[in-house]
């Protein structure tokens, strides 16, 4: 990799009013992560040293969630949306003293990658002053053109402003631009804003940039990874092409998956090679799998640890805190929540496991519950390894079993049970023999009386 500075301004003033939302456009996620995170994310990955961040007034949870995303980002307020060469220049304390490369993106266009910001900056070490990501658009109608005089690019001309010859350019701006660092002011300055609607237009630096004799190029990219975010349903096809990408991903690196549209993932879910996962698995945020686990079908991952050799499921929902050692068994509607589960233990049917430690090797029977919650705190059940759980067993929290101990089926644990103990918490059995038949023979005389006297 270069060792030219980078600086990534990205744009996300917008208030983006064909979401309909009270969020921010770019606060809207894809793969459980903010638009904005997803750009922030890129330009890291892509070796950006900072980052500054445009935001509109009033966007105090914008502001917070940068913060939390690239703690070493900064933010800047534009306070009229006056066009993308006036939001750039609201970033202008970051401006000070660039060297290199400085690139603009759109905090809403989600899907850009590591290696198209990397296409734009060659172009930069490679000594273009100014270079722009374009793209074949399929339908171009909306976009700035790229007017192009052989290599050179001379100018963009925005929808609005285009002739009916422009228009008829297929090649568009994707709005990624690239400027070596010292030009960017200067250009930025000369800007106005005599145009169709009257904004200051980022776009125009690229025809100042020209007359100046300084070097203009553009760059080819692909349409899927500039794609924007102006409404819900383009925000559903970003998530489309974000999970399309995620299980191609997972596949190259040795996962299998059995109905790979039929999966979905987090931005940050790291499933190991050799996993498999069966259909209608859905991942939230924070949860790794490790090799050689199978996730069964309809699955509901959030917030997890899935060790080696562990079987999840079908049907399991493992919640944030679930984590499970080597070869665990996590069987059908069983829910799993802020809980240790030791190496091969099994908790195979109909049960919660909630705010608990379950040991090593130990078996917990159908129906088992942990009673974590009193209706105002939360309790720890702590279950010692090698431990057998009768089925249908009542773990009233906070409660502890030593290693070893046996629970009789139906049991209704409150006391702590020592090491290698049988506890049982039910009343005991009581026979009684005949009085099945004895009572069958009074209800059947109570039925005929009744019938008979009416
Ligand atoms: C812009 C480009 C156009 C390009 C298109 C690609 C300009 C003048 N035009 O057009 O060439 O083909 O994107 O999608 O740059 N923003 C601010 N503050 C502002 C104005 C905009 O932060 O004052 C942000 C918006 O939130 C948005 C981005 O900049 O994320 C682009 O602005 P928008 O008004 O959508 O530009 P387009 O007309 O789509
Ligand atoms: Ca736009």
């Amino acid at each position: 990799m270069t060792t030219r500075s980078f600086l990534a301004i990205v744009l996300a003033a917008g208030l983006g009013t064909r979401m309909r939302s009270s969020l921010p456009k770019v606060m809207h996620q894809v793969g459980h992560l903010p638009l904005v995170g997803h750009v922030l994310a890129t330009v890291t990955a892509a070796g950006a040293n900072r980052a500054a961040v445009v935001i509109g007034p009033d966007m105090p949870e914008l502001e917070t969630l940068v913060a939390k995303l690239s703690p070493d980002a900064s933010c800047h307020e534009q306070t009229d949306r006056l066009g993308t060469a006036h939001a750039v220049l609201a970033a202008r304390p970051a401006l000070a003293d660039v060297s290199d490369d400085v690139l603009v993106l759109f905090g809403d266009t989600p899907l850009v990658t590591p290696e198209t910001v990397e296409l734009v900056r060659k172009e930069l070490a490679e000594g273009a002053d100014v270079a722009v990501l374009g793209f074949r658009a399929a339908n171009p109608f909306g976009y700035g053109r790229l007017l192009m005089d052989g290599e050179r690019l001379t100018a963009i001309r925005e929808e609005k402003d285009a002739s009916d010859e422009e228009r008829k350019v297929a090649f568009c701006n994707s709005g990624i631009m690239g400027f070596r660092g010292p030009h960017l002011l200067s250009l930025l300055e000369a800007i106005g804003n005599t145009n169709a609607k009257g904004e200051f237009y980022l776009t125009d630096a690229v025809e100042i940039a020209t007359a100046r004799g300084l070097k203009v190029t553009a760059v080819e990219g692909d349409e899927r990874d500039v794609q924007g975010v102006n409404t819900r349903e383009q925000l559903s096809h970003c998530e489309a092409v974000f999970q399309a990408r995620m299980r191609k991903d997972a596949m190259e690196r040795g996962v299998t998956l059995l109905a790979p549209e039929t999966v979905f993932f987090a931005h940050d879910t790291r499933v190991d090679a050799d996993v498999t996962l069966e259909q209608n698995v859905v991942f939230g945020p924070g949860v790794s799998v490790e090799s050689g686990s199978v996730i069964r079908a309809f699955s509901h991952l959030e917030g997890a640890r899935v060790g080696a050799g562990s079987t999840v499921g079908p049907f399991a929902r493992l919640r944030p805190g679930a984590d499970l050692s080597e070869g665990a068994h996590i069987g059908n509607f069983v829910e799993i929540k802020n809980a240790k589960v030791g190496e091969g233990a099994k908790v195979n049917h109909l049960t919660y496991i909630g705010d608990a430690t379950v040991g090593a090797g130990s078996n917990i029977g159908a129906g088992t519950i942990t009673c974590n919650y009193d209706g105002f705190g939360k309790h720890h059940t702590d279950i010692g390894p090698g431990s057998f759980i009768g089925s249908n067993s009542t773990l009233v929290a906070p409660v502890t079993l030593g290693k070893g101990a046996y629970v009789a089926a139906g049991s209704v644990v409150t006391e702590p049970v020592e090491a290698d103990a049988l506890v049982i918490g039910r009343a005991r059995q009581v026979i009684k023999r005949h009085r099945a038949e004895e009572l069958r023979a009074r209800f059947k005389a109570a039925k005929a009386a009744k019938s008979k006297g009416e």
